[in-house]
């Protein structure tokens, strides 16, 4: 997702959606982790709580660091040019029998970019991604009832279920989480006949 200026120049608003390797993850740890406090902060349900430190969130993005360098999932982030504002991964699932399968995680907007679309480019760059792995059936939940609900039903995704009581929001209430998943068709090879 990009815009630009009348005079071809890109506005101060111009988003790329862009896949980084391990060591320009590794090297921005911080706006990572910038970006996961301010979802916390929001009060989302995406797996700390409002104790949780800035440590603990480095941490996970340092342990998610090393899985990117091992293959293992790919990290797409909404890229300023001078910030990372936004965050989505595609997980790979590693068992044998699942090697056509990917879970979604870590999808998140800063509040101070949200309802512009970049959720949605996310969307699309992990469908992209997904396929070009050789994934074509993608899972996640969310907490039911929240933006991230509305946001994967708007863009197709399909529920299968909801688990009540499933995960604490950050401030320790129990609350109910929506599952969904979303079939990929791989593009089609080779010349008509
Ligand atoms: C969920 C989240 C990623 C959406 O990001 P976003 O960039 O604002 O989403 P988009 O602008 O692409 O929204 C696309 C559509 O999703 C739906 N949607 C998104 N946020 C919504 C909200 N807060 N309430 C209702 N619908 C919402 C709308 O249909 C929206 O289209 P519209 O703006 O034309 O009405 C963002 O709110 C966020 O980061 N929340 C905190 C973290 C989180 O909960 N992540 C999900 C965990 S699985």
């Amino acid at each position: 997702m990009s815009s630009e200026r009348a005079d071809g120049q890109p506005s101060h608003d111009t988003v790329r959606i862009r896949s980084v390797d391990a060591e320009e993850a590794g090297q921005r740890l911080d706006e990572l982790t910038t970006v996961l406090r301010d979802a916390v902060d929001s009060g989302s349900s995406i797996n700390f709580l409002d104790h949780a430190t800035d440590d603990d969130l480095a941490a996970f993005w340092r342990s998610s660091v090393e899985d990117l360098a091992a293959g293992n999932r790919v990290l797409i982030v909404a890229d300023t040019g001078t910030q990372y504002v936004g965050t989505a991964m595609v997980v790979f699932a590693s068992q044998q029998n699942s090697r056509h399968r990917a879970d979604v995680a870590k999808m998140i907007v800063h509040r101070g970019y949200q309802r512009r679309g970049i959720a949605s480019q996310l969307l699309v760059a992990i469908d992209e991604v997904a396929l070009a792995h050789g994934r074509t059936l993608l899972m996640l939940d969310t907490e039911t009832d929240s933006a991230g609900e509305h946001l994967y039903a708007a863009n197709g995704w399909i529920r299968f279920g909801e688990v009540p009581g499933h995960a604490h929001s950050p401030d320790g209430t129990l609350k109910p989480t929506t599952f969904f998943y979303r079939v990929l068709e791989p593009p089609l090879t080779g010349s008509a006949p």
